[in-house]
């Protein structure tokens, strides 16, 4: 029997007291390994918060969450973190890359932050050649020693999918990937996804955009944090979309990491979502293993 991904068994999320947010309310979701699942709704409907609990950044108020089979509800949270470093990417609206790093060396920032969690203290052998092959993936390569600064909007989206790659996570969540782009980055995007989900990838993606979620094979729609099933049926055709320029060639180069945090923050994180921020204050004291 396969296990299922996700399986969300009738969550609730509840947000204080008085008055009483019930921003989830009884949601069962199951997403099979592979699927490519959009999440629509109004704003305030709950999506962002459904993103949080099925990323392990938010615990529920209510219900039982399984990934890959694990009872996330019993978890500690450093191992939920643990759990979220290994399986999981993450995709925002705003890229959030360091605007004074180049494309390479966010991607391996990333790769450094996330080893950190599951592996503290030992050296990562491959680091660079990992985010040059996850660069690659998203068509960037002769971009690597770019500045975000120097990318259009659509270029700094596929850097933050790169990033979110390069840890091998089996399941992608992307709350409004396309929200900050117009139709022809956006296609882009989505090209992407189309190809990463073809080689196994699940997604789970919010979107306010119906292009957006129609290209998903499935799509849940979440009014008042109740969730129904809207569609089950093929996706959209693709648009496919012309390769990117290429850029001088040139060896990346990098140079050293000062202390800089990058908090890479969903919308109205809950605290328990700080452990998962893209901290690079605490790995820039450990950029001895940086070059390797
Ligand atoms: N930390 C919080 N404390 C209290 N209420 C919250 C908190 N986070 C979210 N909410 C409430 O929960 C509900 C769902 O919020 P959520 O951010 O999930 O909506 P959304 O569907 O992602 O909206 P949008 O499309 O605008 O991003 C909203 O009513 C919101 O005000
Ligand atoms: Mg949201």
């Amino acid at each position: 029997m396969t296990t299922n991904v996700l399986d969300l068994r009738r969550i609730g999320r509840q947000y204080g007291t008085e008055p009483a947010v019930h921003a989830l309310v009884d949601i069962d979701l199951a997403v099979a390994r592979g699927e490519w699942i959009s999440v629509t709704g109004p704003s305030g409907a709950g999506k962002s918060t459904l993103l949080n609990i099925i990323g392990c950044l938010d615990r529920p108020t209510s219900g039982k969450y399984f990934v890959d089979g694990i009872d996330t509800t019993t978890l500690s949270d450093d191992q939920r973190a643990g759990l979220r470093s290994r399986r999981i990417g993450f995709v925002f609206q705003a890229f959030h890359l360091m605007p004074y790093r180049s494309v390479l060396e966010n991607v391996m920032l990333a790769d450094l932050y996330r080893h950190e969690r599951t592996t503290p203290g030992s050296v990562t052998p491959n680091r660079r050649a990992r985010a040059i092959a996850a660069i690659e993936r998203v068509g960037l390569g002769a971009r690597a020693d770019f500045l975000p600064t120097k990318l259009s909007g659509g270029e700094r989206q596929r850097v933050a999918i790169a990033r979110a790659l390069v840890g091998s996570p089996s399941l992608l969540l992307c709350d409004e990937p396309t929200g900050n782009l117009d139709s022809k980055n956006s296609a882009a995007i989505l090209d992407i996804f189309r190809k990463l989900n073809a080689e196994g990838l699940t997604l789970v993606v919010v979107t306010h955009d119906n292009d957006v979620a129609g290209r998903a094979a499935r799509c849940v729609h979440i009014v008042d944090g109740r969730l129904r099933e809207t569609r089950s049926a093929a996706p959209q055709p693709e648009r496919v979309n012309p390769p990117a320029p290429a850029a001088p060639a040139g060896r990346p180069r990098l140079g050293s990491v000062g202390a800089y945090a990058l908090v890479q923050t969903p919308v109205n994180r809950p605290t328990s979502a700080a452990q998962v921020s893209l901290s690079f204050v605490s790995v820039s004291f450990r950029l001895a293993t940086f070059h390797r």
